[in-house]
């Protein structure tokens, strides 16, 4: 076991702040394809594309490391506040190329959360410059996550994130999810987009989602319903509709934006993990062609950004993962092997007896637990049941990322599965295996702790 011990830091020993003190960091040395290794050799499949969904490509990849290679000899870094270059200048262009319809304008940025928050800075611009100032305010789902920066964490309606930083954040309007337990046609929460109109009259800038749900609520989207009942409410209102997809964009799902496959055009689009394929820090805001006239009839001007934005370096990066998801054909691969694979997660854990559900678009799925006793509760949060099935499955070689109550009432135990794009048959096969066999264990481990409820 001594090499088990160098692969695992106990965070109070090093200098790094950790993101959980209690929690010991596996160090993980080296990655190539879908696997990757710890200090002590031992090797782990990466069903979560390095945890965080961003390497969608896999690790190691030479022509990757070769595009970075030649773009920072050629030219790694200019601000493109007063300078542009033509690393950024072609990205943008491929990324309006793929993008759905109308969207025409890119802005770079270096991450998801960055990316969110310029997406609300277009949208309250727009508002700005077309003469109605009083427009600022957010609706959004209140089961999601957006990102850590303060901007982006109002954004969610999850006290347990935000606490103790509501100070600093500005009181947005949420919106319960449509799942199947709470409002599975679509209608309450269309009725709680109302009320919050109606609470900020003439106030609402943006209503803010997920178009597929990743952490906060793996893999979910609203109903149809929803979706059509939120565009004419656009229509009424005058809000715009910003779509983060930070996950989803560039492929996850099995289309190049998950608004592809919606019912609704979105107004502005947030990108990031993908783009980089976790090779770069990047992120991009999309928008249409009449947010940017907006801006272009109006102040003409937009200087706020950061230090990295628009760098040859990641846009380089950027230009290769376009490159190679083209001609590999994979966003295509996701689109078509999705299906199946959540059929394959589906069957191998059939008769489970905490699995409710499996769901999922392309390759972003998501496994939702139960208390067994009714088939339809949370499990008691103090039983960890999502936290035990990370700490299974990696004990079993896999990588997973799984979600726990947050006490805010919308979700419970879950269970995220989103393995890079370039896994193959076997590898993805191997993943399912892995994974049913740690869920099946934490299952029956559970079935014993659990006791059985009174009759009533
Ligand atoms: C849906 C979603 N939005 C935003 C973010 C924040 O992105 P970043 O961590 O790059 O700031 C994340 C990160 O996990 C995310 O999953």
């Amino acid at each position: 076991m001594a090499g088990a011990r160098e692969a695992v830091v106990v965070s109070q020993s090093t200098h790094v702040l950790p993101l959980e003190f209690n929690r010991r960091y596996p160090v993980l040395v080296r990655g190539e394809g879908v696997w990757v290794e710890d200090a002590s050799g031992k090797r782990y499949l990466d069903a979560m594309s390095g945890g965080s969904m961003a390497a969608t490509l896999g690790h190691g990849r030479k022509d990757i490391i070769a595009a970075a290679h030649a773009q920072a000899e050629k030219l790694a870094y200019v601000h493109n506040e007063r300078l542009t270059n033509p690393a950024q200048e072609e990205l943008a262009h491929e990324l309006a190329e793929v993008a759905p319809d109308g969207f025409t304008r890119v802005r770079f940025v270096t991450g998801g959360a960055e990316a969110n928050e310029m997406a609300i800075q277009i949208a309250r611009r727009y508002h700005v410059d077309r003469g109605e100032p009083k427009r600022w305010q957010v609706i959004s789902p209140a089961q999601a996550y957006h990102g850590p920066t303060m901007a982006t964490l109002a954004l969610t309606g999850r006290p347990g994130l935000k606490r103790p930083f509501e100070q600093y954040m500005p009181e947005h309007l949420h919106i319960p999810p449509s799942t199947w337990r709470f409002d599975p046609s679509g209608e309450q929460a269309l009725q709680a987009l109302d009320r919050a109109l109606d609470a900020a009259p003439g106030a609402v800038s943006a209503y803010f989602c997920e178009p597929v749900s990743a952490a906060a609520l793996p893999a979910y989207s609203p109903p149809k319903r929803f979706w059509e009942g939120l565009a004419e409410r656009r229509a009424r209102h005058g809000f715009l509709i910003c779509f983060d997809e930070i996950v989803t964009g560039v492929g996850r799902t099995g289309h190049w934006f998950a608004a592809e496959s919606l019912p609704i055009v979105p107004d502005i689009i947030a990108t990031a993990k993908g783009l980089g394929a976790g090779y770069a820090a990047i992120g991009a805001v999309l928008c249409r062609q009449h947010v940017y006239d907006a801006v272009a009839n109006g102040s003409r001007k937009f200087t706020l950004g950061h230090t990295w934005d628009g760098a040859p370096l990641s846009c380089g990066v950027g230009l290769k993962v376009i490159d190679v998801l083209k001609k590999e054909g994979l966003v295509e691969r996701v689109r078509e092997r999705g299906p199946r694979l959540r059929e394959q997660l589906a069957e191998s854990l059939k008769g489970v007896s905490i699995v409710h559900e499996v769901r999922g678009r392309g390759f972003l799925l998501g496994v939702e637990y139960v208390d067994p006793r009714d088939g339809k509760s949370f499990l008691p949060p103090e039983l960890r049941t999502a936290g035990t099935v990370d700490d299974v499955a990696f004990e079993n070689g896999l990588i997973t990322y799984s979600t726990m109550p947050t006490r805010d009432g919308f979700a419970g135990d879950q269970t995220l599965f989103a393995p890079p794009f370039t896994s193959t048959d076997a590898e993805l096969a191997e993943m399912v295996e892995r994974f049913s066999a740690s869920v099946r264990n934490v299952a029956s481990q559970l079935e014993t702790r659990l006791e059985p409820r009174p009759v009533r």
